[in-house]
């Protein structure tokens, strides 16, 4: 009998890259995308492999203990991948319930309902947890996160993840409930929804609209193609040792400053602008509340352990994710129609 794998928040960003990465490349395992979709859930991202044998979308919410415990009780899943979250920082800071009800109460419910399933014998099965580096709150100008580093979160969406990190563990030392976890740093790339720094600015680029700089805009965050991410998230749940966590990222650190400059230069010439035109769009706006100044990922134990590196370099993948941008408006339109205006407006003002 085929494996059954269910990927939470499949419908997301980094979700739908790992999705299709499962789906393709493994005839052998049936993979369930359970997903809410919520604003950042869109199954326009996976229309491509919507109809693959070995795929089933199932509509669902992880806060809902009842049906989280049917589904997996039906299903019998072997596996869990768990991306589903609340995930922008700045949403955080103005609903932080919401990234307790999804990120905290979502997760140990899935843990809850795996735990129902398969308590009697664990063999074979496995819960794999997909964090984020912003667990560890902030670095200074040196240093890098390691698998050790202390938990430091500062922000209502990493303290969520930190609290959600914390349960896995947990079930992981309590009922011996085998388990992974790997900690990220920033992504970008295709399907990246329009609130975040890089897909934000595309857009504003494209309809020459301000590009808003938290501060001074030296923050500093180190950016992965998000396909490299999804293949990262590939070998640690199939070679990944139990009860390991591991870091992932792209030793490809960017001031916020020059990596908006850096795209304004790119987008200049894709959209056959005068050098330094889209630039101009730069407006240095109010700060976030308790932002962290960098965050920086030590990938070694990934690299040396499981043979992951990174394989698109930032200038390949920032061509690439433009490139989809360019030739993907209408995804840009709708996803920026309806909501997108409020909440845009509201965090702008
Ligand atoms: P995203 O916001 O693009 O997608 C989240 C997905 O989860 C959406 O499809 C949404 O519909 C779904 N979802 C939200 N609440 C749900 C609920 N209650 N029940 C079921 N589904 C729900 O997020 P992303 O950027 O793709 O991040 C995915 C995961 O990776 C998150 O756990 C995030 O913390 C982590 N992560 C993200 C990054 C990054 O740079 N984006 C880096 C490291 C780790
Ligand atoms: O490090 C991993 C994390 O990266 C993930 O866990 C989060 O889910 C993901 O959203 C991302 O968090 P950041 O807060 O780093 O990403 P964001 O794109 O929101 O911001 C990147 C940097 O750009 C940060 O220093 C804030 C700044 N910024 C962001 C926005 C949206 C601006 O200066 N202006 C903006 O308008």
């Amino acid at each position: 009998m085929k494996k059954k794998i269910v990927i939470t928040g499949g419908a997301g960003f980094i979700g739908s890259h790992v999705v299709r990465q499962f789906v393709l490349k493994y005839p052998e395992y049936h993979i369930y995308n359970l997903d809410a979709l919520t604003y950042a859930g869109n199954l326009e991202n996976l229309r491509d492999i919507e109809n693959a044998a070995n795929y089933t979308f199932v509509k669902g919410d992880i806060t809902d203990e009842e049906f989280i415990q049917e589904l997996f009780q039906k299903e019998q899943f072997d596996g869990v991948i768990h991306l589903a979250a609340e995930s922008h920082v700045d949403r955080s800071i103005t609903d932080p319930l919401a990234f307790v009800k999804t990120n905290v109460i979502g997760t140990v419910n899935l843990l809850q309902a795996f735990k129902a399933l398969w308590q009697d014998n664990w063999q074979d099965k496995r819960f794999y947890h997909v964090s984020t580096d912003e667990v560890y709150g902030t670095l200074g100008e040196s240093g890098l996160f390691t698998e050790t580093t202390s938990y430091d979160p500062n922000s209502p969406y990493s303290a969520s993840k930190a609290s959600s990190d914390h349960f896995v563990r947990a079930y992981g030392e309590t009922y011996n409930m085998p388990y992974v976890i790997s900690n990220c740093s920033n992504n970008y790339g295709p399907n990246h929804f329009p609130e975040k720094l890089i897909p934000l600015c595309i857009h504003n680029i494209i309809h020459n609209k301000p590009l808003p700089i938290y501060g001074d805009g030296k923050y500093t965050r180190d950016w992965l193609f998000v396909i490299d991410h999804a293949r990262a998230i590939d070998d640690v749940f199939h070679k990944g040792g139990n009860t390991e966590t591991y870091n992932i990222g792209g030793f490809n650190e960017w001031q916020n400053i020059d990596l908006v400059k850096e795209l304004c230069k790119q987008m200049d010439q894709v959209l056959g602008r005068t050098a330094g035109e889209s630039e101009q769009l730069i407006t240095f706006v109010k700060d976030r509340p308790g932002h962290d100044l960098r965050y920086a990922i030590d990938a070694t134990k990934i690299n040396k352990e499981l043979g992951w590196s990174p394989s698109v370099s930032f200038p390949e993948g920032l061509a690439k994710t433009i490139d989809w941008y360019m030739n993907n408006q209408e995804w840009l339109a709708n996803v920026t129609s309806g909501a997108y205006q409020d909440y845009y407006k509201e965090q702008y003002k």
